[in-house]
């Protein structure tokens, strides 16, 4: 078979889908916007979800791209040889265009042809849907993938090939495509849902044909959606017979620093094998985060808490291999330089980036020294030989301590841990934290009533804040419930109650303006010379929705909006404070 770079991969998938129909869109930010059921992107769909469920989609129909990614529900199998929270998704979309006939050749024709991955048809495995109450079994799928030369042992029905993003929102039954590697079947029912080894995925075919509704109702949609998904580094590490994700040209280079900087060898046993590899993924994935459009400051809330656990749990494993933890810097800035070319921000935000994990890891230097009075005293207490598992998940959670440093330590004092204990909080905490990772709310998309008003009303106050302060005042993260609205933006000091007050006033005066809201579709070009703002960088190819309020606001934006902002009522500022440095979160409501 012959050997890809994922650069390679990423440009014959652009060339392919481009050559069929298709557009290319930019690839979103990792923080979805308007959209509270998820904390990050974890798929291509994800910021598609409007147009999924029927909004026009400025570019058309028939869309492709690349996507950054983050998902860290399985963050604790990460330095296996498959596991990643940081990854690219190949993506490629069709807006109520062809459906599941077409989409199987191409699939298959992208797979298989010579010009493009060239696999060989005896490698290729597929699972389609085997059918359940909700939704018929996929009969078609079958026959298709069988004419089209997929030997029929190698085509499986599955329960379970059903995909969606969350909850409520667009859905579907998926076909999932396979290759077939050398290792033997696991046993006489071997098959590509036993997770052996045998059969490794490589791209998802959702028929999204589906959609939940708030009151968790299958429905059928109007519009029939193609959505599919192809994990860059995975498809790189099959094509190329790698060992792992990790020896993919994504991550030689992290890997290769790892070696230098702690004078070890990458592969010579497990253990440092593992922890260079959860080095090069959360580093990775940390600076993706502070580096992104919509750039998220550690904390210990949500998205801020998932980037400060990534960011301490890189400086702990790269303690373990003596590694000191402020050269991790250095391997952000590597990063940055290897994917700048696909994601401007990294460049644009380098500065934050370093700036905020020196700062992050400065803290969590000083929390390890707090944490080590916190173990003597734990072991002033201590009358047996057992030193107590909560104690050491304590120490593990809240002080960031590898738990082998609280073995090691109790040992040097004649203690054994336990373990069965510490497994048992960690069990509890991580149960917890996956139920944090899912933030639900009312609806999707904010398209209900109040998230529409709120959302209009965000752009009142980004414009009032700007007339005030200058056009170097930035939008830096946004999110609305029915219950409120909250926006981040740059400001260098704290809002005095006067400044707040004239802020709120001059919203309310563009309220009680009764401004025409109205939107149109143009070039980024032609939307930048009209004056609007908005990521420029980063939006769909050539085409742009601009939504105005009057003179008084445009922006670039997928709305939605409301006809006219006197709907709004009026307008309180209800708390105004720092969200990291620089940084200032204002939260409203609409009474
Ligand atoms: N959204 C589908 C997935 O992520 C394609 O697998």
């Amino acid at each position: 078979m012959k050997h890809y770079t994922t650069k390679q991969i990423k440009d014959l998938w652009l060339k392919y889908f481009t050559s069929h129909g298709h557009k290319q869109i930019d690839s979103a930010s990792l923080v979805p916007q308007n959209d509270n059921s998820v904390l990050f992107t974890t798929a291509g769909m994800h910021p598609l979800i409007p147009y999924l469920l029927g909004q026009p989609h400025p570019a058309g129909k028939r869309l492709c791209d690349y996507q950054k990614c983050i998902r860290t529900n399985d963050i604790d199998e990460v330095g296996d040889i498959g596991h990643l929270t940081c990854f690219e998704m190949l993506g490629n979309w069709s807006l109520g265009d062809f459906f599941k006939d077409e989409m199987i050749s191409y699939s298959f024709e992208f797979l298989t042809s010579k010009e493009y991955l060239d696999i060989p048809v005896e490698r290729l495995a597929v699972t389609v849907f085997a059918g359940n109450s909700d939704a018929p079994r996929d009969t078609e799928a079958y026959n298709k993938w069988a004419s089209l030369g997929i030997p029929k042992d190698h085509i499986f029905y599955c329960e379970d090939n059903w995909w969606q993003a969350s909850d409520v929102g667009p859905c579907g039954p998926d076909s999932e495509m396979f290759f077939i590697t050398d290792k033997a079947p696991c046993g006489p029912n071997c098959n590509p849902s036993c997770n052996c080894g045998r059969y490794l995925e490589i791209w998802n075919d959702v028929f999204m044909g589906y959609r939940h509704t708030e009151d968790h109702k299958l429905v059928e949609m109007e519009q029939k959606n193609i959505d599919t998904g192809m994990g860059l580094e995975r498809v790189c590490c099959v094509l190329n017979g790698l060992d792992s994700v990790y020896s993919c040209d994504a991550y030689l280079p992290a890997i290769h620093w790892i070696e230098a900087a702690s004078g070890k060898t990458y592969g010579k046993d497990h253990d440092t094998t593992r922890a260079m590899r959860i080095i090069a993924d959360h580093m990775r994935a940390a600076t993706m985060i502070l580096g992104d459009e919509y750039p998220t400051t550690p904390s210990n809330l949500g998205r801020g808490y998932v980037l400060r656990r990534l960011i301490r749990r890189s400086v702990n494993y790269a303690r373990g291999l003596n590694i000191d933890a402020m050269r991790l810097v250095e391997l952000a800035e590597l990063y940055i330089s290897q994917f700048k070319e696909y994601y401007t921000c990294l460049e644009t935000n380098h500065e934050f980036v370093t700036t905020e994990l020196v700062r992050e890891i400065k803290k969590f230097n000083n929390t390890i020294g707090q944490g080590l009075k916190e173990f003597r005293k734990a072991l002033s207490t201590i009358s047996g030989t057992v030193f107590p598992g909560d104690v050491a998940f304590r120490l593990y959670e809240t002080f960031g301590f590898p738990i082998e440093l609280t073995i090691e330590m109790a040992k040097e004092n004649n203690l054994s841990l336990d373990m069965e204990e510490y497994n048992r909080c960690r069990e509890a905490h991580r149960n917890a934290s996956r139920d944090n990772t899912k933030v639900f709310t009312s609806g999707l998309s904010g398209t209900g009533e109040m998230e529409t008003k709120y959302h209009t009303a965000t752009h009142l106050l980004h414009a009032a804040l700007r007339k005030k302060y200058g056009s170097d005042l930035h939008q830096r993260g946004s999110n609305n419930t029915p219950e409120r609205l909250r926006f981040d933006f740059n400001l260098d000091h704290k809002m005095t109650p006067e400044e707040i007050k004239e802020i709120e006033d001059e919203v309310n005066r563009a309220i009680k303006a009764a401004l025409p809201v109205t939107c149109i579709t143009t070039t980024v070009d032609e939307a930048k010379k009209s004056g609007a703002i908005g990521l420029f960088d980063s939006k769909y190819g050539d085409q742009v929705t601009v939504y105005s309020m009057g003179d008084y606001s445009k922006e670039i934006c997928k709305g939605p909006h409301v006809k006219n902002t006197s709907e709004l009522g009026t307008f309180h500022i209800i708390k105004e404070e720092s969200c990291g440095a620089g940084v200032r979160r204002i939260k409203a409501v609409l009474k």
